[in-house]
């Protein structure tokens, strides 16, 4: 038994050869926003689908309040949904649309009144009940989608990359909304999306999935800082990949060999001299030196390159540094700096715990 508001309990299934959702387990609490976060193809609709009663898991079990509901179907679970592509009645009012659900559930005309009024006030679209889809805006459709999936207070609501249709501009803007209401009610989310930047910025803890499975499991910071996979770390925008063979390990740092240069690194796990290392290094945690003051230190890496290029990305610019060995790193600075130029050599440092380290498994498999 548990109190969680959600539980799954080691579910899969299967269509045919693929592993579509493969053991998976995690629980989300009462108020909580939970993201599940991973690439197209990993599973995340299916098992958002199997939360709902739209799917069949081949094994495990999903429970809504402490109650087993793997057999109940989508109506009796006590659950809201909300799509990518909105799916509203095009010749219904918003009103109309939101009350849908309380109309299948034969709510008394008052109740429903009252419900009503409460979600269209939550997502601040009063005065536009009498409205028609077409005469909204994009921001406000998906408003009125979120309002539909809430009207009913469900138990829990689940929600598949409801902002991918919008530009970005509007996307961050639902991003800021999606959090006031989330934080005024205390129904739990559980959100899918293939943008880290949104399961970052919405949730409190997430699920990364990879082929079915969940690679890492936690409160998002912990998953940012602390990946525990090199999958996780990429996924996590780390921008720069670095392959390399590791040369001497030691306990706290070992060295590796990037093709020729040598790097200090946070020690992988279970690694060895010769084994194939993965190190991970997000773009700003790099920094530019343009001469004097380098860093000291066992753990303090400093390679000399070239700049190649620079990209004006609005609150920062990516500088683009290719070394000897023929490799690139992107640097993201937020400050200008002076005197840099492209086509000069310039240092680019970093401390090794600036990124994170992991033995190759691949290799080692082949
Ligand atoms: N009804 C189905 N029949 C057969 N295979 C399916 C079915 N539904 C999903 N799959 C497969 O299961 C895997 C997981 O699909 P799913 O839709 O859950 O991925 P997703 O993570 O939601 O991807 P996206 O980000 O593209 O929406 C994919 O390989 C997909 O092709
Ligand atoms: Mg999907």
């Amino acid at each position: 038994m548990t109190t969680a508001a959600l539980s799954i309990q080691n579910v899969s299934k299967h269509f045919g050869k693929t592993r579509a959702v493969d053991n998976v387990s995690f629980e989300v609490n009462r108020g909580e926003f939970f993201s599940l976060l991973g690439p197209s193809g990993s599973g995340k609709t299916t098992l958002l689908r199997i939360i709902a009663g739209l799917e069949t898991p081949g094994e495990g079990a999903v429970y809504i309040g402490g109650r087993d509901v793997t057999k109940l179907p989508p109506y009796a679970r006590g659950i809201g949904m909300v799509f990518q592509d909105f799916l509203l009645f095009p010749h219904k009012t918003v009103g109309e649309n939101i009350a849908f659900p309380l109309k299948m559930q034969r709510l008394p005309a008052d109740k429903q009144r009252e419900q009503l009024e409460w979600v269209v006030s939550l997502v601040r679209m009063e005065g536009l009940e009498d409205r028609f889809p077409h005469q909204l805006s994009g921001g406000q459709k998906q408003r009125v989608a979120l309002a539909r999936g809430l009207v009913s207070r469900p138990d829990v609501l689940l929600l598949d990359e409801p902002l991918a249709n919008l530009d970005r501009e509007l996307r961050k803007e639902m991003e800021v909304e999606m959090r006031r209401f989330q934080s005024e009610i205390d129904i739990p989310f559980v959100y899918v999306t293939h943008n880290q930047e949104e399961a970052l910025t919405l949730s409190a803890r997430m699920a990364v999935m990879n082929y079915g499975k969940f690679e890492q499991v936690g409160p998002k910071l912990e998953l940012y800082h602390h990946p525990a996979t090199a999958f996780v770390a990429s996924f996590l925008g780390a921008t720069n990949h670095l392959q390399g063979k590791l040369t001497r390990p030691g306990e706290t740092y070992s060295h590796m060999d990037w093709k020729g240069i040598d790097l200090v690194i946070p020690s992988p796990s279970a690694a060895g001299p010769g084994d194939t290392v993965d190190y991970f290094l997000k773009s700003e945690k790099l920094g530019i030196r343009t001469g004097e003051a380098t860093p000291e230190g066992t753990n303090a890496n400093r390679i000399r390159g070239k700049l190649r290029d620079i990209i004006f990305q609005g609150r920062y610019s990516d500088y683009f540094v290719v070394f000897e060995n023929g490799e690139e790193l992107i640097i993201s600075e937020t400050a200008d700096i002076p005197s840099v130029e492209i086509g000069r050599s310039i240092e680019v440092t970093w401390p090794a715990e600036a990124g994170y380290a992991f033995k190759n498994e691949e290799e080692e498999a082949s």
